[in-house]
């Protein structure tokens, strides 16, 4: 796939991603199995299609809840002030949560996410990340769930954007640049 200034490389196929879905419902399905019904929380935008897989997976009762954090920053460099754009429409006090995110990269996002949610007092609060870039790290937070580990690469598809571009792309790439 090309573009004016930047190709995108594939790096983990469709066919992947839904095996490594599907592993992951299950044990996610295996440790939320006494729940009453669990609160499934996307973080939009780039989670929107790893949930509505992940989701149709489940052996469970779930609601489905979304929540819209943003941190300043340019296109590719995200930064250590994360904002709340949109709230959850839902209550999750004493509820069974699951924070599931598209990446998991300086960590920032996650933690405070995770820690503003905690503070609503959910029974349990667990998190699902498709993708982490551990070699990125600049808080100590991780995903209780990864879907799979990757180097430091920029990377877009499967709900994923590079400037709002190509969240549509059914698999993982990475942004390349070439020489000019
Ligand atoms: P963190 O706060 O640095 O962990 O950033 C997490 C957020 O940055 C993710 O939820 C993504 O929205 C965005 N992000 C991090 N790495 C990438 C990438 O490779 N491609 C697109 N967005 C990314
Ligand atoms: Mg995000």
């Amino acid at each position: 796939m090309t573009h004016a200034d930047y190709v995108i490389d594939q790096m983990i196929s469709a066919k992947s991603i839904a095996a490594r879905v599907e592993e992951l419902a299950t044990e996610i399905s295996s440790h939320f199995r006494d729940t009453d019904k669990l609160v499934v929380v996307g973080l939009l935008r780039g989670s929107f299609v790893f949930i509505a897989d992940l989701v149709r997976e489940l052996d469970l009762p779930v609601e489905v809840d979304f929540l819209e954090a943003s941190s300043y920053g340019s296109a590719m460099q995200s930064s250590r002030e994360v904002r709340i754009i949109k709230d959850l429409s839902g209550e999750i006090a004493r509820r069974d949560v699951l924070v599931v995110e598209d990446i998991v990269d300086t960590g920032f996002t996650l933690h405070h996410v995770v820690g503003l949610l905690r503070a609503r007092g959910p029974a349990r609060l667990e998190v699902c990340a498709l993708l982490d870039k551990p070699s990125r790290r600049e808080v100590d937070i991780r995903a209780t769930w990864t879907g799979f580990e990757i180097p430091d690469e920029f990377v877009v598809g499967y709900g994923i954007d590079y400037a709002q571009r190509n969240r549509n792309l059914p698999f993982i790439g990475k942004v390349r640049f070439p020489e000019a």
